[in-house]
């Protein structure tokens, strides 16, 4: 056993572990991350906040992509990963999960109380009543509205090129064809309840973030390089208040040098036999 991993048994042991993940923790779900090796064959640029609310065309073509998919991210399942985190929830070491993913996939496997950074693709928000309503059944009333997609989604490789924000590559004459459908209460525009690029954390729930993060024993970030500010920010929190930060990510990030322990593997057989130690 290394010496980083011995010491990372020792701080799960003690337990108050709060896990801040990110896009990493998925990549053994099939979806693919931003900066790691799944990234690199990503399509296009990720749709910004504003472009999307200035631009019929733009939402347009980003329905069309969402709408494909989100086939692959609702059939994505829970990792061992995920797993091990819902474990160690359930035994009390575990007390909050931060999550920068939006994929919904810490829930599946069980855990509780997940904080959603950056939301999550499985609820639609509308843009002027503010009501949430559930991913299937704006997923109902898109393919009601392309029937001729909704023959394609049948394909066998109708999920082929997905992106991590769950759109997927489709043909620029292909998207001119794809209706959109508007908030059933008010017929205002309808978003992903996700933060896009260009848009802030609401504050409330960053506060509650760092709240989270000060009551920590360790803070253990899992799968993230840490490059958006939005999650390094708990971080450079927990080492400015002496919280022992241990992260668990293949390659290089940002916090490396505010960790006491970073450990160079992956996820799912790591945290399966750090469970494994801790038990
Ligand atoms: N699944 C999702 O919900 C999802 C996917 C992609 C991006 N996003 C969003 O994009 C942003 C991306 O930032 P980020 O820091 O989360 O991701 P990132 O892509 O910047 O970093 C992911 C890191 O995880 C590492 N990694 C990948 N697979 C791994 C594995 N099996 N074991 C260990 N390490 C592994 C990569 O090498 C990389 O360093 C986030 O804000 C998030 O909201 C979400
Ligand atoms: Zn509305």
């Amino acid at each position: 056993m290394s010496h980083a991993f011995a010491m990372l048994v020792d701080l799960v042991a003690d337990g108050g572990v709060v896990v801040l993940s990110g896009a990493g923790l998925s990549t053994e779900s099939g979806i693919p991350d931003y900066r790691g090796e799944t990234g690199r064959a990503r399509k296009g640029e990720p749709m910004t906040y504003q472009t999307f609310v200035g631009s019929a065309a733009a939402r347009q073509r980003y329905w069309a992509r969402s709408h494909l998919g989100w086939q692959h991210i609702a059939r994505a399942a829970s990792n061992d990963g995920h797993r091990v985190v819902a474990e160690l929830q359930a035994r009390g070491l575990v007390s909050a999960v931060i999550t920068q993913n939006v994929d919904g996939l810490h829930q599946a496997a069980g855990a509780k109380q997940v904080v959603e950074l950056h939301g999550s693709l499985h609820r639609v928000r509308c843009l002027s009543c503010g009501e949430r309503s559930r991913r299937e059944r704006l997923d109902e009333r898109l393919r009601a509205a392309n029937p001729a997609w909704t023959a394609m989604l049948g394909a066998p490789d109708g999920d082929a090129g997905v992106n991590p924000d769950g759109d997927a590559a489709v043909e620029d004459s292909l998207v001119a064809s794809f209706r959109v459908v508007d908030c059933e209460s008010c017929g205002g525009l309808l978003k992903p309840d996700v933060i896009f690029f260009g848009e802030n954390v609401p504050r409330p729930r960053v506060q509650e973030c760092f709240e989270l993060t000060e009551c920590a024993g360790t803070l253990l970030v899992l799968g993230s390089s840490l490059t958006v500010m939005s999650g390094y920010r708990f971080v450079r929190r927990a080492a400015e208040h002496d919280i022992p930060v241990a992260i668990i990510n293949q390659g290089p990030t940002r916090g490396d040098g505010d960790a006491l322990l970073s450990l160079d593997a992956p996820l799912g057989a790591t945290l399966t036999r750090l469970l494994r130690e801790v038990a």
